[in-house]
């Protein structure tokens, strides 16, 4: 008996250690066969870690930056293990990745961690199961639908400044200090809850009774601790990993559960409505009056449609999994980048005042969709802070097959060759490079690191070749896989502004030097101590503005 086990023992070490020598020299020949590496770039650094230090001890994207500049504008470095990484920022080769979205894809380390958060959703699905899923989904994000939502965003932004004139007056009256980043957080949480699903967090005024769907997704959305990250980082990349279950793993899928059971229950409800108001009024599934206009409910409308073939309709996991989805995608992004807009005016005085000006100019605290857009330069400041602060500096894809990129501007390669191409192979990797193509010089002018809303009076031209779905910027991608979201964000940023710039004066509650930026998906403000330690928040001085 014990030396059979013995023996299985030795069969199966020796099949794992088989097992990693095969993927060993599976990887050593396909990243010493990746045509990427006849791409000019910096030397790699390290055998383990490739360019990848350089990269993490600076700002995101400032490296390449530099590399560009000194190689020109397509080159590859190395990430960990000598893997090949494509950075172009040539406009063609950029379209031509983002239109083919079905041989560009998500690598499987970031879906894997990503599905465990979201499940099954939009920001997960690929190829056929993402195309039906956009498809049901679009439509609940149009600008008719945005324009309903509207009123959801003033009533939150109001609120909003409603809580910060109370720490004023809590503080003495004349000004208070309040963290942004955090206010912020909770009036994005509040909107995209309700708006997003029907659903009230009341992330920003709590009550006494604890919100169990706000623990679930505080829990679900925490970053773990550091060695939990990297054994998080493990199980991403090892799949074999998996089986262990992690105290992490563990709580995730606790929280997974009351997500799971709440959200089934909106769902059942909301399908219940529609299912009654279709049977009053006998005709298909279409009522001006509806009260019920929240993205949810739009989406399970359109998903019971007849338009929609039987096969192509989203089961009930996938349109569960879109609640999470959208508080992922939706929440952070927009108050984030509402936070580095706030920093901005703090650091221009003369564009804050010019801003209240216009915004005062309206003659009501709930201004409708159309009426903000007419704000021209509500409208500039908006774009210039989602082209300065990218929220989302940059975003990766890996080939699922062989391919050819063309570029509009030919390139050297190492060995002295000009390239009318890129070749792609199988397993390579590509960056899609947000923040370095929204703010290079070359397109955007010697300025181009400045925050300058009055470049948009003249929109250079070269501007125009940047293949994003939204204001000749990258920021929302561009394709099948741009964000669907970007309406509804605009619309909110606008609304956020117009309550806080009209009724505050903002001063930064720190010095300037101090704040740094720190991207993790998402690009935050984090404020640096004495003792060198950073910490994620924006401390800002307010002062009820006074005509
Ligand atoms: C300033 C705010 C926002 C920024 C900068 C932003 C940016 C982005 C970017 C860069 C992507 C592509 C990510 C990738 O494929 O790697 C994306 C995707 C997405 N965004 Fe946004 N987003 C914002 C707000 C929103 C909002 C408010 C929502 C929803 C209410 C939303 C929903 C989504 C969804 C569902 C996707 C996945 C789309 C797909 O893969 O088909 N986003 N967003
Ligand atoms: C892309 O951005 C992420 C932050 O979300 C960062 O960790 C990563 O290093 C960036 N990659 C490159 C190549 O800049």
């Amino acid at each position: 008996m014990s030396s059979s086990l013995i023996v299985y023992a030795i069969g199966a070490t020796g099949t794992l250690v088989a097992l990693a020598l095969f993927n060993l020299v599976l990887h050593v020949w396909r990243i010493s066969t990746s045509p990427l590496q006849h791409l000019p770039g910096p030397p790699s650094e390290s055998l383990l870690w490739g360019n990848t230090k350089a990269i993490q001890s600076e700002e995101n994207s400032v490296p390449q930056e530099r590399w560009v500049q000194q190689y020109g504008h397509t080159i590859a470095y190395k990430s960990a293990f000598g893997v090949c990484n494509l950075w172009t920022v040539d406009t063609r080769a950029l379209n031509h990745i983002m239109t083919h979205s079905t041989i560009y894809q998500r690598p499987p380390p970031a879906r894997y961690l990503l599905s465990h958060v979201v499940g099954p959703g939009v920001l997960v699905a690929e190829d056929e199961q993402h195309k039906h899923q956009r498809r049901v989904m679009n439509p609940a994000f149009g600008p008719a639908q945005i324009r309903e939502l509207t009123e959801i965003f003033t009533d939150k932004s109001n609120q909003l400044r409603d809580c910060w004139l109370e720490e004023i007056s809590k503080s003495g009256g004349v000004s208070a200090r309040v963290d942004a980043p955090s206010w912020l957080g909770r009036t994005t949480l509040d909107i995209i809850g309700r708006a997003g699903f029907g659903y009230d967090f009341e992330a920003l005024n709590p009550g006494e009774k604890t919100n169990e769907l706000n623990e679930a997704f505080a829990t679900l959305f925490a970053a773990p601790n550091a060695d939990r990250r990297f054994f998080a980082g493990l199980q991403a990349s090892i799949p074999l990993l998996r089986l262990i279950k992690t105290e992490n793993n563990r709580r995730n899928e606790r929280a997974q559960a009351v997500m799971r059971r709440m959200g089934m229950k909106l769902i059942a409800e909301k399908k219940a409505a529609i299912m009654a108001e279709t049977s009053e009024n006998g005709r298909g599934i279409e009522r001006k009056d509806m009260t019920e206009r929240d993205l949810l409910t739009l989406l399970i409308r359109a998903n019971m449609a007849t338009d929609i073939p039987e096969d192509q309709r989203l089961t009930d996991d996938e349109v569960l999994a879109q609640v999470p989805t959208f508080i992922v995608a939706g929440h952070e992004t927009t108050s984030t980048a509402t936070t580095w807009a706030l920093f901005s005016l703090s650091q221009r005085p003369d564009v804050q005042s010019k801003l209240r000006e216009e915004l005062l100019d309206v003659s009501t605290d709930s201004p409708s969709m159309d009426e903000l857009n007419a704000l021209p330069y509500l409208d500039a400041v908006v774009r210039e802070t989602l082209r300065h602060h990218s929220p989302v500096p940059n975003a990766t894809r890996q080939a699922v097959q062989d391919d050819v990129i063309p570029v509009g501007t030919p390139y050297t390669d190492k060995h002295g060759r000009v390239r009318e191409h890129i070749e792609i192979k199988k397993g390579d990797i590509v960056f899609l490079p947000i923040l370095a193509l929204n703010r290079r010089k070359e397109i955007w002018g010697d300025d181009a690191h400045e925050f300058k809303p009055e470049r948009w009076e003249h929109t250079p031209e070269a501007a125009a070749s940047i293949p994003g779905v939204w204001g000749h910027l990258l920021t929302f991608l561009g394709g099948p896989r741009a964000c669907i979201g970007y309406r509804f964000s605009l619309v909110e940023m606008k609304v956020l502004l117009f309550a806080l710039v009209r009724a505050f004066e903002f001063e930064l509650g720190v010095p300037v030097e101090v704040v740094k930026k720190r991207s993790i998906i998402v690009t935050r403000p984090v404020i640096t101590g004495p003792d060198g330690k950073t910490k994620g928040s924006l401390p800002l001085i307010i002062r009820p503005y006074r005509a």
